[in-house]
């Protein structure tokens, strides 16, 4: 048996290692607190599971349902968009459901590279972006996002002979592993440069209702003209506690849903309507609810920001996202360090190279796990000494 090349070239995923390396922990009696995965431990809200049962027992939602999502859960998604962002969006030729933002991020570029071509990708990201690329049998030029720029992908980085090239350039404010946050003109300057090589411009929101201390993350679209290139994901698993109901959208250009439309049709066949019933009930929430699920991981935050920055690893605070981006001491690889607390204190970190080269140097904490074992692991912590 023969395994095609891209099936090779995929890189172990990213947190095998670090659960091999529980595992081998709990073998030896040793209980380990995890930092490493962002996969929020709330509850998705008692109303939306509700919404499901209500759903599930309606016959209709057990056919196929169609590719592109039910009208009702596209108008959802427009109302969203209006209230949130003020950006009007037809939800017949505008608005995608997707079956988990990764979904369509994975499938996005079958829509614009063929064999040899370009997509422009940030380092560090979400893998999702260049792996796509790479299936579609494209190339990534990477563009590395230094703490200097405020994380921000600089269009000033890409060659100009690489730009004449490019089909996609990838974006994701708020931003994972980061935290960094784009605001509208940062959006302006990143449209107009991809208007000017004529690039298809994707925009992962998918942190954008997760931000604290009253930040508010704008949409792209709210910028004049990004319909003509823009296309955004978005994705209800960090916003409402629904990654494992998988429900996201991609909304923009009138050809670029209709191409991921195309594409999708032709692989998978939608999202169960009952769980678009469901997503219909969690674009509904209230901005009270997301507010007090906002201040559970605020609270989080801080108090991890205060520990790491007590042991000597100096953090600055996120205003958006679920992570803590944090550069690590002198004289380590992201990999040692990571080793060296889980080996010292039996923390799990995520080595920040794991997003890519230039995560290099970094450590990732999410804020996705239980109070107590927060507490517990900044306990461990706090114990822990650099130099020791
Ligand atoms: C930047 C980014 N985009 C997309 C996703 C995937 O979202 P979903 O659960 O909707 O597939 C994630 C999940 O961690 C993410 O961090």
């Amino acid at each position: 048996m023969q395994f095609a090349e891209r099936v090779k070239q995929l890189p172990p995923y990213l947190f095998v290692g670090i659960s091999r390396a529980i595992a081998e922990k709990k073998k030896q009696g040793i209980d380990v607190i995890s930092f490493g995965i962002g996969d929020p431990d709330i509850p998705t809200p008692y109303t939306v599971i509700e919404e499901l049962k209500k759903s599930s027992e309606i016959s209709a939602n057990h056919r196929y349902p169609e590719t592109e999502g039910l009208p009702e859960y596209r108008a959802s998604v427009a109302k969203f968009y209006k209230n949130r962002f003020g950006v009007d969006l037809d939800p017949e030729s505008q608005i995608i459901n997707l079956i988990g933002a990764k979904e369509g991020i994975a499938h996005a570029p079958l829509c614009f590279i063929d064999p040899g071509d370009i997509a422009i990708c940030p380092n560090p990201a979400y893998p999702v972006y260049e792996i796509g690329t790479m299936f579609a049998g494209g190339e990534c030029h990477m563009v590395n996002l230094e703490e200097s720029k405020n994380y921000l992908l600089d269009p000033a980085d890409i060659p100009s002979d690489i730009a004449k090239k490019a089909k996609i350039l990838w974006i994701n404010y708020p931003n994972n592993p980061t935290g960094a946050c784009a605001d509208i003109s940062y959006f302006e300057n990143i449209i107009n440069f991809c208007k000017q090589y004529d690039i298809a411009l994707l925009h992962d929101a998918c942190y954008t209702e997760v931000t604290f201390d009253g930040y508010i993350a704008p949409s792209i679209l709210e910028v004049d003209g990004a319909m003509d290139i823009c296309m955004e994901f978005h994705s209800l698993s960090k916003t409402a506690n629904m990654t494992g109901w998988r429900v996201g959208t991609a909304v923009g250009n009138t050809e670029m849903i209709n191409a991921l439309m195309r594409v999708k049709s032709n692989i998978d066949s939608g999202l169960p309507q009952a769980i678009q019933q469901m997503g219909i009930s969690a674009f509904n929430l209230s901005k009270d609810w997301l507010f007090h699920n906002n201040e559970i991981y605020r609270k989080r935050r801080d108090k991890i920001v205060n520990v790491l920055n007590s042991i000597g690893v100096k953090t600055s605070t996120p205003k958006a996202g679920l992570y803590i981006w944090t550069p690590i001491p002198d004289g380590f690889t992201s990999a040692e360090f990571a080793t060296k607390l889980l080996e010292e204190v039996n923390v799990v970190v995520t080595p920040g190279n794991g997003y890519g080269s230039a995560g290099e140097g970094y450590i990732r904490l999410s804020l996705t796990i239980p109070d107590d074992q927060i507490d517990e692991g900044l306990n461990r912590l706090s114990k822990f000494r650099i130099n020791s």
